[in-house]
């Protein structure tokens, strides 16, 4: 089963509407909503919207641990996290889909991990590392630019996400910072997510959904310019999964 985090703008998902939500707990909580686990064209999803069916809770609240935990136990063999974002460079316009490559976090203050030293493994350790070198799965990358591809949906190969806490946006020397740091979108969900997912041994993949440049980068409101193009990326992004999920 393919589990589908959705963001900002994909908080339901029509041709899941039929089916009846999973409600589940977690040693870490409850996630944000029930799950919606069905077919989409025959194809065994599960989709949960990371803040909440209601968009209710801000990214610093987001359960992130109970959520994975969550998509784990309902048997996911690979995540596809939706995020939306802001550009840094001018070259990746508001609308445009791109599968990031690597990661900054500057989040603070979130449960970040799994490991908070409770857990022995068989050698009897307390401590666990997991490598992140390379944050998103390479195999479900390739799958998500090849699907794009067959389905002529343009998709940016390649970008650093810089995990930013919110729930505020970011001021211009702020933005300055990220670009000084080699990073090109910005959003506020993709960590700790990426990290846990990767604890859990869960293949996990960000398509982020451009809703505007970055602050200081474009228009005089970033609001309403997210406003202006995030239904237009986010169904896009839906048609690129629904394209993507193994037939
Ligand atoms: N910054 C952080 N998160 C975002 C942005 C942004 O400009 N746009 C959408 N999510």
């Amino acid at each position: 089963m393919i589990a589908i985090l959705g963001g900002s703008g994909l908080d339901r998902w029509p041709q899941l509407g039929t089916l009846t939500p999973q409600s589940v707990s977690t040693p870490y909580g409850e996630p944000a909503a029930p799950l919606l686990c069905g077919r989409i064209d025959g194809i065994a999803v599960c989709f949960l919207p990371r803040h909440g069916a209601a968009h209710s809770l801000p990214p610093h609240r987001i359960n992130y641990r109970a959520n994975l935990w969550a998509l784990k136990q309902a048997g996911a063999r690979a995540v596809v996290a939706v995020a939306t974002v802001g550009s840094i460079p001018a070259h990746i316009p508001p609308g445009a889909l791109v599968l990031p490559d690597q990661i900054v976090d500057y989040t603070h203050g979130r449960e970040a991990t799994f490991f908070d030293g409770d857990c022995l493994d068989d050698a009897g350790s307390r401590v666990e590392h997991i490598e992140f070198t390379e944050p998103y799965d390479a195999g479900l990358r390739a799958a998500l630019l090849a699907a794009a591809s067959d389905a002529g949906i343009a998709l940016i190969d390649g970008a650093t996400y810089a995990a930013t806490q919110g729930p505020r946006l970011e001021t211009r020397a702020e933005i300055d910072r990220l670009e000084r740091d080699g990073c090109h979108i910005v959003g506020m969900t993709g960590m700790p997510e990426a990290a846990l997912a990767r604890e859990l041994a869960l293949p996990y993949a960000c398509l982020a959904v451009v809703a505007n440049r970055a602050a200081g980068r474009g228009g005089s409101s970033l609001l309403a310019e997210i406003e202006q193009h995030l239904a237009g990326g986010i169904a896009a992004a839906q048609r690129l999964l629904v394209a993507a999920l193994p037939g």
